[in-house]
């Protein structure tokens, strides 16, 4: 069989999305460059060192680096060295909750400059989330007049800490292309990086961009019923979301997946892209009741866990409160839109006395927080003088304490388990509560 020669693959933007794509391109043997206008990234990056956790990213680029898979450079120019362009920029929420196209706009127009005078073929694949219209309305009119140079819109479905996996395996590969050419290249590349072929939905750009966000408005979605079954739950002495959420979870119409009751969901990904698409329909005259009632519920959570410390007592001045559990979820480091800096601002503004802990986001939360709260290492520290433990995050760790360490180290025997990771049966001698408990 005769051997295609690889792609030569540029990626633009080294968050975690585009990081985790250039290292496993260049762990599947593709020459990669990853380019980013962060200086020190780029100089941390070249000796190995990431800004953020994911797991296994790490000796992954350390494999890429010494096998000179990998390079990293600030110079946009490089593109030309490559077939195909991967741009990943980040496409935050502006303040009004629309979407900000900055990073992706800037980047276009530089291709568009760079790219003028490329003799062979480039292909611009848009993997940033963007919403509908964004490639058709903005990006293809930046980069007119480009003969060699086709885009394709494929969108990415990774989650923060388990990116790695998801980039080997994901459920799907969706290519948004005007022409079949585009189409076509990208395909090629997906086959000499894939050994088994993912399916692959082949659509028109517009709807390869809806796609992502009614994918994610989906998994909002699912968490915001859950809760709201919670918050129901919360009221029926005895009834247990858990045993719910397995139920209806068999059912093969709705599915098991994300429906883990919670303190609502948090990420870079899920409440600005529910807010961007808020923002999006509006401009029709959509009044948009359905995602807005869904990011209402998410807000709730903080409030439902203010008002079990309320009906608990403990909303006052003189509590000490244990915080176990930091990042938005489990195995990342990241704090974006997570309930714990909500919930520790709004603590603080009512005199309580904040003690934290998490294995991996400890660090990012003193660069917010200074020195208004007390940090600690080790598990027992933080319960150590408690009037209260707040759950926060699902930490594999944290789901092995046993009742005695908190018995040992906490002045009373109170528990918010938020994320339901305890057998409230084992914390019968504890004033437990939880998100979708009845009242115990
Ligand atoms: C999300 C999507 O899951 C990815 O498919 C998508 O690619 C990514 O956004 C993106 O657009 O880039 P991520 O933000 O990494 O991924 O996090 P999730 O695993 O989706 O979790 C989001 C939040 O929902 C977390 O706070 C998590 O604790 C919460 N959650 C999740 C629940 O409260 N209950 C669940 O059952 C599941």
């Amino acid at each position: 069989m005769i051997q295609m020669k690889k792609s030569k693959i540029s990626v633009i933007g080294l968050g975690f999305v585009g990081l985790s794509l250039a290292v496993i391109n260049a762990k599947k043997g593709f020459q990669t460059i990853g380019i980013d206008s962060d200086k020190k990234k780029l100089k941390n990056l070249q000796k190995a060192k990431i800004d953020f956790f994911e797991p296994n990213l790490s000796k992954y680029l350390k494999e890429s680096i010494k096998s000179k898979k990998i390079s990293f450079t600030e110079n946009l120019a490089q593109v030309l060295k490559t077939d195909i362009t991967f741009i990943t920029v980040g496409t935050p929420s502006a303040k009004d909750g629309k979407i900000d196209l900055t990073s992706l706009k800037k980047v276009v127009s530089d291709l568009h400059k760079i790219l003028k005078n490329k003799p062979t073929s480039h292909l611009i694949v848009i993997k940033s989330t963007v919403v509908p219209t964004t490639t058709t309305q903005i990006v293809l009119p930046l980069l007119k007049n480009l003969k060699n140079v086709g885009v394709a819109v494929n969108p990415e479905f990774l989650r923060e800490g388990n990116a790695l996996d998801d980039l080997m395996k994901p459920h799907l590969i969706v290519i948004g292309s005007k022409n079949e050419q585009d189409y076509k290249t990208l395909e090629r590349y997906y086959k000499q990086f894939y050994q088994i072929m993912p399916d692959v939905i082949k659509t028109d750009q517009n709807t390869a961009e809806m796609i992502k966000y009614a994918n994610n408005a989906f998994l909002a979605t699912k968490i915001s019923f859950i809760n709201a079954i919670a918050n129901i739950c919360q009221k029926l002495p005895s009834v247990d979301v858990n045993t719910i959420a397995y139920a209806i979870g068999k059912d093969p119409r709705i599915g098991s997946q994300f429906l883990q009751a919670g303190p609502g969901f948090g990420g870079s990904c899920l409440p600005k892209d529910l807010s961007a698409l808020i923002k999006f329909s509006e401009k029709f005259g959509d009044h948009n009741l359905f995602f807005k009632a869904v990011e209402n519920m998410n807000q709730l959570q903080l409030l439902q866990i203010i008002q079990m410390l309320k009906s608990m007592k403990l909303f006052n001045s003189k509590k000490v409160i244990s915080i176990l559990g930091l990042a938005f979820k489990k195995d990342t480091d990241d704090l974006r839109e997570a309930v714990s800096v909500k919930l520790v601002k709004n603590l603080l503004k009512n005199g309580l006395k904040i003690q934290v802990h998490d294995p991996m986001a400890l660090l990012n939360f003193k660069n917010i927080f200074q020195e208004k709260i007390s940090y600690f290492k080790k598990i027992e520290d933080c319960l150590e003088g408690a009037n209260c433990c707040i759950i926060l995050t699902e930490w594999d760790d944290y789901k092995k304490l046993k009742p005695t360490v908190f018995k040992k180290n906490m002045k009373e025997r109170n528990i918010i388990d938020t994320r339901r990771i305890f057998d409230p049966a084992k914390f019968t001698e504890f004033n437990f509560k939880a998100i979708g408990l009845g009242p115990m």
